[in-house]
């Protein structure tokens, strides 16, 4: 029997030595030490042994168990260490001691101008909210009175997840959940509802100069007694002279938005082309940039709020438009391209 162990360990060292993966070595286990191993087998044969053999053949055989256990457990870790190894081997060479002779990476030109823009508004006792990019239809649509099947929602077809919900087509999404948070204290304890609310809005779009399916918005709400559109002009023409540091050409027109009354545009003068018309202004030489209006009576009682008692401006200021605008950026879509080449140029400029 001792000699059936001697050789058991034996042919065990020679398996082990040729095992090179994982698997080859969970299998030589399972072959030694499983429920239908050799080890196992031995342990059985000893039933006709005498009870003096068996203590002594039962002894070697633990002491076989717990050195083939003892040699596997060293050769899994052998077998990581190599593994471990041949992944670093196939990563590319990064040596973290070496000084830093890249650049420092740079804000993108909308977070720049979003952050401008965000500066303007909290000095003027603005909140900055930030909202989730999925809303649902009643957000984005049925709260600021676009029911279904209305054509105001041909120009904002988006992206619809299976659960029925889509990603914001724009900013006013937001709206009715501004108006559900602030509403009791603007009741209750007499405080405007003042915020601003950057995001990204995405829309099924085709592509061109002027156009994405993706783009940055910031939505600006006021809601108190007695707010009129005195009030809009002010705070959009105190944002804009802030923004591009000199007094802009600005147009107001009348515009149609189902969640405001009167609703306008609010144009200002294409800084690319001077105004003499060019591919980013359509050649019209006006830009688009802040549609805005005062508050549908039923986009506030959708917020709970009282609409013979409050009234309140609200506006889309187009974030990406802006920055094209401010930096002199021709082609909408060099700001989605990841370009480093085009979009680092404006580090400095913070
Ligand atoms: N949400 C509109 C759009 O993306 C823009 C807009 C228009 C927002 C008028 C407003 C507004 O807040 O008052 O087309």
């Amino acid at each position: 029997m001792a000699d059936k162990t001697n050789e058991l360990k034996l042919a065990f060292a020679e398996a082990l030595s040729k095992v090179n993966t994982m698997e080859e070595l969970e299998n030589l286990r399972v072959e030694y030490t499983g429920k239908k191993g050799y080890i196992t087998g031995l342990m059985q044969e000893m039933k006709n042994l005498s009870p003096e053999e068996k203590k002594v053949f039962g002894q070697t055989v633990n002491v076989l168990k717990d050195e083939v256990n003892e040699k596997i457990t060293e050769k899994r870790e052998e077998l990581k260490k190599k593994e471990l190894e041949a992944e670093l081997a196939r990563m590319p060479e990064f040596d973290i001691s070496m000084p830093p002779t890249l650049k420092r990476g740079s804000y993108h030109p909308i977070t720049l101008v979003q952050r401008q823009c965000e500066e303007v508004f909290k000095s003027m006792g603005f909140a900055i909210e930030d909202y989730s990019e999925i809303v649902t239809d009643y957000e984005c649509f049925e709260a600021l009175n676009i029911p279904k099947d209305h054509p105001a929602r041909d120009m904002q077809d988006t992206y619809y997840l299976e659960n029925g919900q889509l990603l914001k087509s724009h900013t006013s999404a937001a709206q009715n959940a501004i108006y559900k948070k602030y509403k009791d204290a603007l009741i209750n304890e007499g405080k405007p509802i003042k915020a601003i609310f950057p995001g990204r809005c995405f829309r099924n779009e085709a592509t061109d100069a002027c156009h994405e399916n993706t783009f940055f918005q910031m939505e600006g709400v006021m809601v108190d007694k007695n707010i009129s559109i005195s009030n809009l002009i002010f705070f959009m023409k105190t944002m804009l002279s802030e923004v591009f540091q000199k007094d802009i050409k600005v147009r107001l027109r009348p515009g149609f938005f189902p969640f405001v009354e009167p609703g306008f545009e609010l144009d200002i003068s294409c800084l690319i082309c001077g105004g003499e018309g060019c591919p980013s202004c359509k050649h019209s030489g006006w830009l688009e940039l802040c549609p805005c209006g005062m508050i549908h009576p039923e986009v506030l009682k959708a917020g709970g709020i009282d609409p013979e008692e409050y009234t309140g401006f609200a506006f889309g200021l187009g974030l990406t438009r802006l920055a094209m605008m401010k930096y002199g950026i021709k082609d909408i879509r060099d700001l989605n391209s990841g370009s480093l080449k085009s979009l680092s140029q404006f580090t400095d400029d913070k």
